[in-house]
């Protein structure tokens, strides 16, 4: 059976969940908050240690203002409401990505990091304003800068996932297949989902499903 330490998640359909069921976008967003806690509970009790969600990716910005400001304030009341409890659960939250909102947010985010930064039983990087291609642009400069032999050993260092093995799995759910500039070199290796449902409709059974699956996998990395 396949070891499982990283599962990476991108969470997509809230938008068309919305719209379909509420008549509005928003509405979405706020329902994929409730598959955000199934899932976190699921991979505790499936002992894995890395769970990375995306939640806003750098061309997210192209959205309406309005929904942009609903997407974070949303996210400012789930950490102000759960950050103890998450604490609590010895879940430690990692931000990848630029922290550039408001002030008040960045300072929630970091007191959040720092609160919860000894736990050990999950991981979870949320990826907010995170984009794969700058992050490797990032990398890069910072290897020039200290004038370091490019090889892959240096280069992992400046990732925002130093220290963090690759994903094992990625799912994206919203019936779409796309990276969308997510994770493009850690993914290298990854088993890839593509879920049809729409993120609030997907359940801790479709995810139990999707690792089972995973776990019987001939992983060949170039091997016979
Ligand atoms: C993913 O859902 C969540 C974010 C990008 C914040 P979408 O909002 O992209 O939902 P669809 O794809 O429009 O349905
Ligand atoms: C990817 O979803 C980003 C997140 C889930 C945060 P999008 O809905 O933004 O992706 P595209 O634009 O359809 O590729
Ligand atoms: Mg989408």
């Amino acid at each position: 059976m396949n070891p499982l330490n990283h599962v990476a998640i991108i969470m997509d359909g809230n938008g068309r969940w919305g719209l379909k069921n509420k008549n509005s976008r928003n509405a979405g967003h706020r329902a994929g908050i409730n598959t955000v806690e199934k899932i976190i509970k699921e991979t505790i009790r499936n002992n894995i240690k890395f769970l990375t969600l995306y939640a806003f990716s750098t061309e997210n910005w192209k959205r309406p203002k309005k929904e942009i400001k609903f997407l974070f304030n949303l996210l400012e009341n789930f950490l102000k409401n759960k950050i103890e409890d998450l604490n609590k659960q010895k879940i430690k939250l990692k931000i990848i990505g630029k922290k550039n909102f408001s002030t008040k947010l960045n300072k929630l985010l970091k007191t959040s990091e720092k609160k919860t930064h000894k736990n050990k039983k999950l991981q979870i990087n949320l990826a907010l304003n995170y984009g794969s291609k700058t992050e490797l642009i990032n990398a890069f400069k910072e290897l020039k800068k200290k004038r370091e032999i490019i090889n892959e050993k240096n280069f992992k260092k400046y990732l925002q996932t130093k220290n963090i093995p690759d994903p094992e799995i990625l799912i994206r759910t919203g019936n779409t297949k796309r990276l969308s500039n997510f994770l493009l070199w850690q993914l290298a290796y990854s088993e890839i989902f593509f879920e049809k449902k729409l993120w609030p409709d997907f359940n801790e059974k479709d995810y139990s499903k999707i690792i089972k699956k995973y776990k019987n996998i001939k992983r060949n990395f170039g091997k016979i």
